[in-house]
């Protein structure tokens, strides 16, 4: 069985392109493979973090997981912080990262720009190499935006393993296709949507109300045309038609073949109601979770325990490698 790790910053509201890029994926691929989801509160804290926010975001994030049908009988779902070898093996995976290489990141040089410049927000990529090389994944179900860091990770990989020996597994990247993998502002379609967005109409939150979800699709940037036609030229409408395909569970096309003809004003309408239907199910059972904390705390537990016991194999055969610590006895 394949293993696929992937995971979400608490950092911000999560909105419909995290649902749509990465969550509702998980929620395929844990069918079929060893899944492990984690809620990365040390990436989080690479900008500024309101201490007792963050305490209360984690759980939102992690209640959330389930509510969008992560489901624990089937997947591990933990915090990051509560296992300490990913910031082991991130030391060590420093030791080996070309500076130059992190310089390139994109996401890093944007953050640095909007939130001020800090080491660990220049390591982000190294730690988050060190995340999916501890479990030895195979695959890492991500959005687009993380494709960069992605291949970071393989290069860390397959330079440890040339240098100390074959320890670590390549991941692959998963981005899903056509669009999904960068569903774009609502208020300015060339812009990706993203949590730490400061116009409120771009974005699309998992926990907005029902009144909050239409105004914002009622405001949203379209073009001058005004009627849905099988040429959807502009970024504006192809990203409306995308978010309403997906959340319809069909390809573009078909979503394209229904709405063709429909006015701006009457597909609006009918995002609406679909992006309401879908996130106020999804409200519901985030509501029933967050009221039974105790079950979230056992689900976390078994996350925790499930990820330290994974990770330990792998750290094992990192420190014999590299030689640190004293000899492993029988080994
Ligand atoms: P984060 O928290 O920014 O985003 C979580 C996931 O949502 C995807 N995503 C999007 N997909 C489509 N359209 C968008 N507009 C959009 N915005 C975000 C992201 O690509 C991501 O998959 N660095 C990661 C967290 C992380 C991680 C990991 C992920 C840390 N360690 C190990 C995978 C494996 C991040 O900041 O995601």
């Amino acid at each position: 069985m394949k293993t696929i790790f992937s995971g979400v910053q608490p950092s911000g509201n999560l909105h419909i392109g995290n649902y749509i890029g990465a969550l509702s994926q998980w929620v395929k691929l844990q069918e079929e493979s060893e899944a492990i989801f984690c809620i990365v509160d040390l990436h989080a804290i690479t900008v500024p973090q309101e201490p007792k926010a963050l305490r209360e975001k984690i759980l939102e994030i992690a209640a959330l997981y389930l509510a969008v049908g992560i489901d624990p009988a089937k997947a591990h779902i933990f915090i990051q912080s509560e296992n300490s070898d990913h910031v082991k093996l991130a030391w060590v995976l420093n030791t080996i990262t070309p500076f130059g290489q992190l310089e390139r990141m994109t996401q890093f040089k944007e953050k640095g720009e909007k939130h001020g410049e800090n080491v660990g927000l220049f390591d982000y990529p190294v730690l988050m190499a060190a995340d999916i090389l501890l479990y030895q994944t195979d695959e890492v179900p991500v959005g687009e935006d993380q494709k960069q860091h992605l291949e970071l990770a393989r290069d860390l990989a397959q330079k440890f393993n040339s240098r100390f020996g074959q320890v670590f597994k390549l991941p692959n990247p998963l981005i899903s296709p056509s669009g999904t993998a960068r569903i774009m502002s609502l208020s300015d379609p060339t812009k990706k949507m993203s949590k730490s967005d400061n116009d409120p109409l771009g974005t699309i939150n998992l926990l907005d109300s029902e009144e909050q979800i239409r105004e914002k699709i009622k405001k949203a940037v379209t073009d001058s045309a005004t009627h849905i036609s099988k040429d959807h030229g502009s970024e504006a409408i192809s990203n409306l038609l995308t978010i309403y395909a997906a959340f319809k569970n069909q390809s573009l096309e078909s979503s394209l073949s229904e709405l063709e003809g429909k006015s701006y004003s009457e597909f609006k309408n009918l995002l609406a109601d679909l992006v309401v239907s879908k996130l106020s199910s999804i409200q519901q059972k985030y509501n029933e979770i967050r009221a039974d904390e105790n079950s979230l705390m056992l689900v976390l537990n078994d996350g925790r325990d499930f990820a330290i016991e994974k990770s330990q194999e792998t750290m094992k055969k990192v420190l014999d490698a590299v030689g640190l610590g004293r000899p492993i006895p029988n080994h």
